[in-house]
């Protein structure tokens, strides 16, 4: 499973009231899914825009992005789907969860009016058990801590086998070392699973924990760093 991400000369504008704001500005990247990417920078930086538009929740104004071979900015409103669907899982600072399903129910939420070919329950169960969760599956979110959300919602974000998972601000609701437990079980699973994996976030120190770490800046890429292997 190795689709990259070849973004070339991304620019995003957003419109407001007359004025124009740049938020990305020259953004030429390759990712591959083998190297566990963080892209770093302060607020307001373009980190949540990025991640966005290589999700495809949001449209560059500018440039190219292709997924492997297929050019996302041809495609239509119906392939964007099957795209989120089928490449792509994604896990929020906030988690996101359905507060009135079960944890079970969360899990399996992406897979509602879906034919796959796998067993859905079996699945659900077997990623529960794997990110700890095992004696939880009954019960809501309300019922759970932080971690354990966000435990729920990685499992929810590896339900349909996706080429890559794309995590904003994952830790940034936890404690450091609830964090720094998610972060661990999140490149465990990178591995386990083969997908690719960029986090963004303004923690310097999760970053260095990732193979790859790009800064930008003002919409920029500042500067790119690779994890030296001791
Ligand atoms: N939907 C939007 N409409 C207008 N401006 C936006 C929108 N989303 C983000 N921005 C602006 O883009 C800039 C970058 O935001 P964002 O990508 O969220 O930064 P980061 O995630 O690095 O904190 C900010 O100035 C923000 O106000
Ligand atoms: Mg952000």
């Amino acid at each position: 499973m190795n689709i990259p991400i070849t973004l070339n000369r991304l620019t995003k504008t957003f419109q407001a009231g007359g004025t124009e704001n740049q938020v990305l500005k020259d953004i030429t990247l390759k990712l591959i899914s083998s190297e566990s990417t963080a892209i770093v920078g302060t607020s307001g930086s373009g980190k949540s825009t990025l991640l966005s538009i290589i999700g495809t929740l949001d449209r560059p104004t500018n440039g190219s992005f292709f997924l492997g071979e297929r050019d996302v900015l041809k495609m239509k409103a119906g392939e964007l789907s099957e795209v989120r669907f089928n490449d792509i899982g994604f896990i929020f600072q906030q988690f996101h969860l359905v507060t009135s399903l079960t944890v079970l129910e969360n899990v399996l939420s992406p897979l509602l009016m879906r034919k796959v070919e796998f067993n859905k329950k079996e699945r659900a169960i077997s990623l529960l058990e794997r990110v700890g969760l095992k004696d939880h599956f009954h019960k809501l979110p309300s019922q759970l801590s932080g971690g354990q959300q966000q435990r729920v919602a990685i499992a929810r974000a590896l339900i349909n086998h996706p080429a890559w998972i794309l995590a904003d601000e994952p830790t940034g609701n936890l404690d450091t070392g609830t964090g720094d437990t998610i972060l661990s079980l999140l490149l465990e699973l990178k591995e386990e699973t083969g997908c690719g994996l960029i986090i963004v976030t303004h923690d310097l120190e999760l970053a260095k924990k990732m193979d790859r770490q790009i800064e930008i800046q003002d919409g920029e890429i500042l500067s790119e760093e690779r994890r030296t292997t001791v």
